[in-house]
């Protein structure tokens, strides 16, 4: 194994969020900043609290061993379509108390979103009031470039990470003009349709040399030209799709139906919600994006052309409906139909009754603080070994996603071990001892 050099997280580290009034974004900060001050703890954060086994039989806590940037040296910012500062915004959102939210009023009020690249085409159930105006989409990126290289100036960052935590965009699939570097760049200037906002984000990102990290399931940077350019700029990318709630609980139950050769006849999955999120999947176009990324875990992990007497008649739905009494307080339902021993069948039933962005909010400050980390060892375009925090983890066309949660929690620590330099074998699940 070739000893990866890293570079130290000297000076501070700049996280600019793409829709940072939004649920997810305000509850990442606001909870961030209360874990620095010691107000709480940020539960759910692997790089926080997990410790790692390594090959001399220690274990130490990850933020002990592994270089990641310290809490301290964050500095945050980013885009909106309103124009609210981000206490603002987390009062709106509710998420957290009035009581949490005031205990770091004056760091919230401090950060204001810069006017974002936004086009309703691609949202629909939003109007939004702090946009930028350009005649193309090329010029609206170089904004975004623009706004990137000022707010590192501004706040004597030494280096930038961009997270996409803003809306579900309509379903744009991948098409000509996404297959090559030459073509995007073209498109962009002819203003094409296959072109949405979130790519533009990316771009801008990318060619700033920034990790960027898709938060929502979107095309965005999932694509050849995006890869080419990552490649050119030594970017380090990510996505799609942070795996939080019923997908979650989805890649834990089907590992165990596999391990176990149990049969699976239909998952039928719903889920109520009633946040600015919510509103937004309401739009079949929107909810069809997030669809094709829930719909593709279950078959990946069950292997069905492997094992066509269990799996080759999976009849799987996924519905999310609006509904704003629960604000952020989602609920997921799953009904499982398994089958056992002879055919019988058998049910399993899920209700979990998450908080949609307490879920969430772990996970971006792990990936801000991993794809940081990512840049600074030198490592570029697609960053596999952070599958672990995505519904539809990004790979090359012609290799298959990791689902499994526990799969992907070996490719996350071995990457880890492999940046620690710790060179010998290690297992991480235990083991009988006799
Ligand atoms: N919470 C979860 O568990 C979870 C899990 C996976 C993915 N996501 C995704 O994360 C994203 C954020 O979720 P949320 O609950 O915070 O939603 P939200 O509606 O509260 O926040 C989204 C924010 O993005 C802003 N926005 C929209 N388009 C923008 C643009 N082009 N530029 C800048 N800002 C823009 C909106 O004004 C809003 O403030 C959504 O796409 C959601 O699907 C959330």
């Amino acid at each position: 194994m070739a000893k990866i050099n890293v570079e130290k997280a000297e000076g501070k580290l700049g996280i600019l969020v793409v829709g940072v009034g939004g649920a997810v974004a305000s509850t990442f900060i606001a909870g961030t900043l209360m874990a620095r001050k010691g107000l709480g703890v940020p539960v759910g954060s692997i790089t926080q609290l997990s410790t790692i086994k390594l090959s001399d039989g220690s274990t130490p806590k990850i933020k002990d061993v592994l270089p990641i940037a310290k809490l301290e040296d964050i500095v945050f910012g980013g885009w909106d379509i309103f124009e609210d500062n981000v206490y603002k915004a987390a009062t709106h959102a509710a998420v957290l108390t009035q009581k949490d939210i005031d205990s770091v009023k004056d760091e919230l009020e401090a950060i204001k979103p810069m006017q974002a690249a936004f086009d309703n085409k691609y949202v629909t159930r939003l109007h939004g009031t702090w946009v930028k105006k350009a005649d193309t989409k090329w010029d609206l990126k170089d904004q975004l470039v623009a706004d990137i290289k000022n707010f590192k100036e501004a706040n004597g960052c030494s280096r930038v990470v961009v997270i996409w935590s803003a809306s579900t965009e309509v379903y744009v699939p991948m098409a000509e003009v996404h297959k090559s570097l030459p073509a995007f760049q073209e498109a962009m200037k002819n203003n094409a349709a296959e072109v949405s906002p979130s790519m533009l984000y990316a771009y801008a990102a990318i060619e700033s040399g920034c990790a960027f990290i898709n938060g929502a399931p979107a095309l965005t940077v999932d694509f050849p030209a995006m890869w080419e350019l990552a490649d050119e700029h030594n970017a380090p990318i990510c996505g799609k799709d942070y795996k939080t709630g019923q997908t979650l609980m989805k890649t834990v139950l089907s590992p165990m139906m596999h391990t176990r050769m149990l049969g699976l006849q239909g998952w039928f999955s719903t889920n109520i919600l009633g946040n600015r999120d919510g509103e937004v999947l309401d739009d079949p176009a929107s909810f069809k994006t997030k669809e094709v990324s829930k719909l593709s875990v279950i078959d990946t992990i069950l292997k069905k052309d492997e094992y066509p007497e269990l799996y080759s008649n999976i009849y799987h739905k996924v519905r999310i409906n609006y509904y704003p009494p629960r604000g952020d307080n989602k609920e997921g339902w799953d009904n499982i139909d398994i089958i056992g021993w002879m055919g019988y069948p058998m049910q399993i039933k899920v209700d979990f009754l998450c908080r949609d962005s307490i879920l969430a909010a772990p996970l971006l400050l792990d990936l801000v603080l991993l794809a940081d980390l990512s840049k600074r060892c030198g490592f570029k375009g697609i960053q596999s070994w952070l599958s672990f925090y995505f519904k539809s983890p990004m790979h090359p066309l012609d290799k298959q996603p990791v689902h499994d949660l526990f799969a992907q929690n070996i490719m996350l620590r071995k990457k880890m071990r492999e940046i620690i330099g710790d060179e010998g074998y290690v297992n991480d699940y235990q083991e009988a001892e006799y």
